[in-house]
Formats: C-alpha cells, structure tokens, sequence
C-alpha cells in the first residue's frame, strides 16, 4: 500500500474552507487503498506567539474537526507531531542539508516575514520548511496532499531528500505532491483574488468550519460582486462568482457547466443564495459533530496518543537506519 502524509496547523479555532477543499477532502478520501498519515503540526504552529491555553484548545478542535469531516483514526495514523520527537531530530539533519539561498527564497517565508519585517520574525519561520520536510521523509511518504500554496515546500522536501540520499546512501523515498488542481486554491470571499486564509486580515470572507450556519450563509450572500450579471467561470473577470463556482461544484459535485446552465438567466443574487444553502447544509452535519466530539476531550486524548504511538514507532525505524548511514554511533 502506498504511504499518504499530510499535516494542518492548529493555528484557529476553526478550519475554513480552503483547508477541507484544498486538502482535507483528499485526506478523506485517500484513507481507503493508502496507510496514511495526519499529522496536526503544533511544533510548526509555535513559530507564531501563542498562549499554552489555546495551542491545547486547537489542537484538540483542529482533531475533533478532522474526525468529524471523516477522517477515521481506525483506518488512519492521526497524531500530533510533538508526540514524535524524530521530527525535531530529522528536521535538523533537513538543515544541514538545505543551503541558506535556497530556503531564503521560499515565498511563505519571505510572505510572512515581510509582513513583521525579516528582523523580527521568528528563525523558526525560516527553518520551518526544513522540518516539514522531515515530518514527509520520516515515514517514507509516497504521496502528499496539499494545497497549492505549500507546492514549494513539497519541491524542496525532494530536492532535500534526492540530495541525502545521493550523498549519504538511499535513506528516504522521494514524496509527490498530490495537489487537485480545481479546488487547490479557494480565494477569500471579500478578496477573491487572494485565498482564504487564517491570517487575513478579516474574517468576512473567510467560511470557518465551525461557524453558525446563519454566519456563513450572510458571508456568502454578502461576498463581493462583480461587474456584470451572468453566472459564468471566468477567474480574471468574475473572480468572485468563478470562486463561488468552485465551491458550490466541489461541495454539490455539479460541474462547473452544469451550473452555468442552471443559473443562465437568473442573477448574482439566485446564485449566492443556492451556494449559501449548499455551503451550510454540507457543513451543519460536520461542526455537530466536531462539537460533539469536543464533550469528550479525555476520549480524543485518548485517540491522539494511539496515533503518535503508531508515528513513533514508524519514525524511529527512519531515524535508526539515517544516523546509521550519516555514521553516527547512536
Ligand atoms: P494550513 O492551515 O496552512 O496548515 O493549511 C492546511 C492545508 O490546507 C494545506 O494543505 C494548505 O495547502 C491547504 N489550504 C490552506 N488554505 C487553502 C486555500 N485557500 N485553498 C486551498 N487549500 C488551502
Ligand atoms: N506547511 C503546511 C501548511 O502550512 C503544513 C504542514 C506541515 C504540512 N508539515 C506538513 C503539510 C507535512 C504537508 C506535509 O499548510
């Protein structure tokens, strides 16, 4: 079977909807016919200040809303990278790998640095494509689901991985990226031509998993509009219906043609209503649950702790056989 590995920060209270699109609908999906891994990166979340409070609260609302969209901790590993000490281990060996130019030029870094300024930002902001790099190499992942925005670090986990392995003697198999081009990206509701994000600067165009239905149908009927009136997908003039297209399709499995027959004739207005109701019928089931899950937090504990004992014994056997090719004595 071949190996999955993906991982999510938990950096919010709720995951949006560029998250589940974007990569947790394929996480689903790839638990059959795979031996997958979900990894919630809490080591990689630290590289922003956070309260020990709310890193705990979102770790355990980021598992309950991974549980909830389907992820199932029978048929798949999920855990929490800090249960796995290796990673801290590998993601220095990545270090002294990767050159200091080419991790300068990884756009999340220079994106989120620029935004404090480089002085200020955290070294782990720079380092940390270098321990993402070790949470896919440990457990010889074949395939890794993301979203567009991470294709560079999946790029640079390769280039590292070709680079150990030509120098030090085959340690780790070579990942690809499973990125599904139609719903890769899903731009910010208010700014459609930027994605939705956790870090925008305001939640109005962002569709948050764990929202109040009623929050997310008055989002999405107050997104922004674009010059004309037909519905048609056209991502350089309409960017704001192309965006609603891509997720009234991904969500109701209607092709973007079929919707554009659907709503020929009818009006901007029709068409966000219909995306509303599809939005929050699909995403009601899922926020129950994730709260319900919530009520026991000793239980998801419990199922966390399962998951990292299977990732530690996986990513030990790595760690073994790559000290034992650096030369190391361990
Ligand atoms: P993060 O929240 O940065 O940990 O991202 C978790 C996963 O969601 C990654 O695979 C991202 O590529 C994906 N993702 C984040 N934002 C979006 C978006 N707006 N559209 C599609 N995928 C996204
Ligand atoms: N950097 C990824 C993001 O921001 C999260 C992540 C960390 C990840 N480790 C990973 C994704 C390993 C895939 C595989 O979305």
């Amino acid at each position: 079977m071949k190996r999955v590995l993906s991982g999510i920060q938990p950096t919010s209270d709720s995951l949006h909807l560029g998250n589940y699109l974007g990569a947790v609908k394929q996480w689903v999906a790839l638990q059959d016919g795979h031996d997958a891994f979900y990894c919630i990166v809490d080591l990689h979340a630290l590289t922003v200040e956070t309260e020990p409070s709310l890193l705990r609260r979102r770790t355990l609302t980021t598992a309950a809303q991974l549980i909830a969209f389907g992820i199932s901790p029978e048929k798949s590993t999920l855990f929490v990278q800090s249960q796995v000490p290796a990673h801290n281990q590998l993601g220095w060996l990545m270090e002294c790998m990767a050159g200091f130019g080419e991790a300068s030029r990884m756009t999340q870094f220079k994106d989120k640095s620029s935004k404090t300024g480089a002085d200020s930002a955290r070294v782990a902001l720079f380092t940390y494509p270098m321990l993402q790099a070790a949470d896919i190499l440990l457990y010889q992942a074949d395939l890794v689901p993301v979203g567009e925005d991470q294709r560079q670090h999946i790029e640079l986990t390769r280039d590292l991985a070709g680079r150990f392995n030509t120098r030090y003697g085959e340690s780790f198999k070579i990942p690809d990226g499973l990125i599904v081009k139609s719903a890769a990206k899903i731009n910010d509701l208010q700014e459609p031509t930027t994605k939705m994000s956790k870090s925008s600067g305001s939640v109005a165009g962002v569709i948050e998993i764990m929202d109040a239905p009623e929050v997310n149908a008055k989002k999405i009927k107050s997104s922004m509009t674009d010059a004309g009136s037909e519905v048609r997908f056209d991502e350089r003039e309409k960017p704001g219906i192309s965006n609603l297209m891509t997720i009234h399709s991904a969500l109701s499995g209607q092709s973007l043609s079929a919707l554009e027959d659907e709503f020929a004739g009818k009006g901007y207005g029709d068409f966000k209503g219909a995306v509303a109701d599809v939005v929050t019928e699909y995403l009601r089931p899922i926020r129950e649950r994730a709260l319900e899950l919530l009520e026991d937090e000793a239980h998801l504990i419990e199922l966390l702790h399962a998951g990292g004992a299977k990732a530690r014994k996986v990513a030990a056997g790595t760690i073994e056989s790559v000290y034992k090719n650096l030369g190391t004595l361990a």
